[in-house]
């Protein structure tokens, strides 16, 4: 039997480049080993302001980015959340047995909220709650994740435990989270204290997947670095560091020859040899999306197809829980 993996991103906004190497690229890796799910977590989205029309052109733009990246309706299932209502009815199932505690200790709700406290919904606080039925609704074993999500997962986890010993140990699969060794926190590159994100005002923290070369290369040239001149990793060093693992990352090079590579060069060649890497990495993922948002009636019968194999499992993991909890 072939492991499971379940992951997703949320469509509320550009995808960037710390969404691809940090999830997506990692992705396409595992659906050669594994059975694998990903999904479009629209309803994640929600849980702060959308706008209806671009939450409509971003699910569609993600979905073309994740087969564009690789991801091989073969091999992989690719879904909209909210096409499939298994994920709500558990998330409520959840709510009803997760401690108000465990919520309260989320570090991304406490950050979000902090950030906009005039209009903090109850969704965003129960975010984990959904995300847990996403992963479990899937008999999950691996959920690969960037760093920020690891606490969600963990949560994920406690919540199968807590059901397992009341209602039977095979109720859920308790998933593991799978966190890559280099990418799994990219930093932004106008501040490198701050993790590249999508929701950012800030016009030149991120590479977008679908920006154009020539503003791939205006932002990592406008990179923040620091006083010193040397070019090695080090973690001390966010800036350069940062500049660095997205080279090692797109150049397959290892940290040693890229090292030595630039042994005795400027931080302007770096970010010159940097933002060349990046702009050969994205082009055919570019290319592919571009064709894939020109087809919007392709697009919609691969998330049909999608849905239908989601839903089958998700409905049987559904009954197991509301049978064995005495519901209806
Ligand atoms: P989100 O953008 O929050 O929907 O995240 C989607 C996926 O991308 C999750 O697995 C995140 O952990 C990952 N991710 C988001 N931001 C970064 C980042 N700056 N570096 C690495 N991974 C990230
Ligand atoms: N919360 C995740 C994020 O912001 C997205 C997500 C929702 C997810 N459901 C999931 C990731 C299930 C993995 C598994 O990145």
């Amino acid at each position: 039997m072939k492991k499971r993996v379940f992951s997703g991103i949320k469509p509320s906004g550009d995808i960037h480049l710390g969404n691809y190497l940090g999830a997506i690229r990692n992705w396409v890796t595992a659906q050669e080993e594994h059975d694998s799910i990903y999904c479009i977590v629209d309803l994640h989205s929600i849980t702060v302001a959308q706008d209806p029309k671009e939450l409509k052109r971003n699910i569609r733009e993600l979905t073309a980015i994740y087969f564009a990246a690789g991801i091989d309706e073969k091999k992989s299932t690719v879904f909209v959340q909210s096409h499939v209502s298994a994920h709500s009815e558990l998330a409520w199932i959840l709510n009803c047995f997760i401690p108000m505690g465990w919520m309260e200790r989320m570090t991304q709700f406490k950050d979000k909220a902090q950030k906009n406290k005039k209009r903090v919904s109850v969704g965003l606080f129960d975010y984990p709650a959904l995300m847990a039925a996403d992963i479990l609704l899937y008999d999950t074993d691996y959920v690969p994740v960037g760093e920020d999500q690891k606490q969600h997962v963990e949560l994920t986890r406690d919540t199968a435990e807590l059901m397992n010993s009341r209602f039977g140990k095979d109720l859920f699969k308790v998933p593991t989270p799978v966190i890559p060794k280099t990418g799994a926190r990219i930093m932004g590159l106008d501040d490198p204290l701050k993790k590249m994100a999508k929701s950012d005002d800030k016009p030149n923290r991120s590479v977008y997947l679908l920006d154009s070369p020539d503003t791939i290369r205006k932002k990592i040239m406008r990179a923040t670095t620091d006083s010193l001149t040397e070019i090695r990793f080090d973690k001390e060093r966010h800036g350069v560091n940062n500049l660095l693992t997205i080279y090692q990352l797109c150049s397959g090079k290892t940290a040693k020859e890229i090292e030595a590579h630039f042994a005795g060069k400027q931080y302007s060649d770096l970010k010159r040899e940097l933002a060349e890497v990046v702009v050969e990495e994205l082009r055919p993922v570019q290319q592919k999306a571009k064709d894939l948002l020109n087809h919007p009636d392709h697009l919609e019968s691969l998330l049909k197809t999608g849905a239908e194999k989601a839903e089958e499992i998700a409905q049987a993991t559904l009954k197991r829980v509301q049978e064995r909890i005495g519901l209806g």
